[in-house]
């Protein structure tokens, strides 16, 4: 507990709590005298709705032990566990340190089987039913902000169950993506080509696409595309997993297919990123996400 930089809030609080509690605990008291024997309720002069008095009846004995039980609690718990200020409590309990032992305890329990999972082969480990268990919690917990919770993705987030890779779709490939990351970089063409070269080349894109275009626009777009494009995405389109160029011939888009989304990738550029998982979940919790993205393809 040394998140205090002075002194003064450690006591600030310290003092409200303690001074809260006694000052119910004396005012329960002063409400809890009891009657004098035949003394009557004396009304406290407000009325409401003509008839509706106010008494000075005292507390229910039931009622007023219940509250005096709350507070030999909260002293109690103020003694053992940390609330007054920098106090660490007689328990020396902190978050931290609970959370330190349900993670060791989690690894005790659990180690023993990711080890078992770790060093299964991904393709055989794709049809382990308890394996694809864990897969789908892990998944669930850390990949569904952004693939979405069907693995369906979503604009700028691919669909990790269709059978379009930009990566690859080997076990090795997934697994690589998961652990290092991915980071797309599709320049921005902007600056670089003409509007006229920038409405030919979509024209192009589109007729890869197999869509029915204006051909002396398409086969301009088509030099355009040799000369710029298929470094990346390859002569024919059909991409490049080495660099996670998509396959611009299936129709399957990543940013959207209308001929506004497709100009607005090529003048603008894309850059997607795939945050790497090796550090922040280990290897044996990767390999058990890429056998259970593997197994979508099963
Ligand atoms: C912050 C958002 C984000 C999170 C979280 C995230 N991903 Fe991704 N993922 C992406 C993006 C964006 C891409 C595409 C990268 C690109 O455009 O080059 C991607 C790509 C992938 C690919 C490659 C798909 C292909 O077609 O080759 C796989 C596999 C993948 N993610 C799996 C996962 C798994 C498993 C998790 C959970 C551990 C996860 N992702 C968590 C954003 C995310
Ligand atoms: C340096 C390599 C590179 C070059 C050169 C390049 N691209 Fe790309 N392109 C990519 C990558 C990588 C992506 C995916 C970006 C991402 O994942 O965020 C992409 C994405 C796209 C997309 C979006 C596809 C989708 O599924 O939504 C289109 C369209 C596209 N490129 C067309 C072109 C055209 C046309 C040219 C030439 C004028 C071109 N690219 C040049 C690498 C390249």
């Amino acid at each position: 507990m040394t998140d205090f930089t002075s002194g003064f809030w450690t006591w600030f609080i310290s003092l409200t709590t303690i001074a809260s509690i006694v000052f119910l605990f004396v005012f329960l008291l002063k409400f809890s005298k009891k009657r004098a024997p035949g003394e009557k309720s004396e009304t406290m002069g407000h009325v409401w709705d003509e008839n509706l008095e106010e008494l000075n009846t005292p507390l229910p004995r039931w009622w007023m032990y219940w509250f005096l039980i709350t507070i030999v609690w909260g002293a109690g718990y103020l003694v053992f566990y940390p609330g007054l200020g920098s106090y660490a409590g007689t328990l020396g309990w902190t978050q931290v340190s609970q959370l330190e032992e349900e993670t060791k305890a989690a690894n005790e329990t659990y180690g023993p089987l990711y080890e078992q999972f770790k060093n299964t082969d991904i393709e055989k480990l794709a049809q382990d039913e308890a394996a694809i268990k864990v897969g789908e919690r892990l998944f669930a917990s850390y990949c569904t902000t952004c693939h979405g919770s069907d693995a369906r993705g979503a604009r700028g987030f691919p669909n990790l169950r269709d059978d379009d890779w930009l990566y690859g779709g080997d076990p090795e490939a997934i697994k690589t993506t998961i652990m290092q990351g991915r980071a797309g970089a599709m320049p921005a063409w902007a600056q670089i080509l003409s509007e006229e070269d920038i409405f030919n080349v979509v024209s192009y894109v589109e007729q890869l696409a197999n869509r029915t275009v204006d051909e002396t626009h398409a086969s301009s777009g088509k030099d355009i595309f040799m000369k710029n494009c298929a470094m990346c995405h390859g002569a024919e389109g059909k991409g490049n997993p080495m660099m996670g160029a998509p396959n611009l011939t299936d129709d399957i888009w990543l940013y959207g297919g209308s001929q506004k989304k497709i100009t607005e990738s090529i003048v603008l550029g894309r850059n997607g990123k795939m945050p790497a998982h090796k550090e922040f979940l280990g290897e044996a919790k990767v390999h058990v996400l890429a056998a259970y993205i593997y197994s979508f393809s099963k």
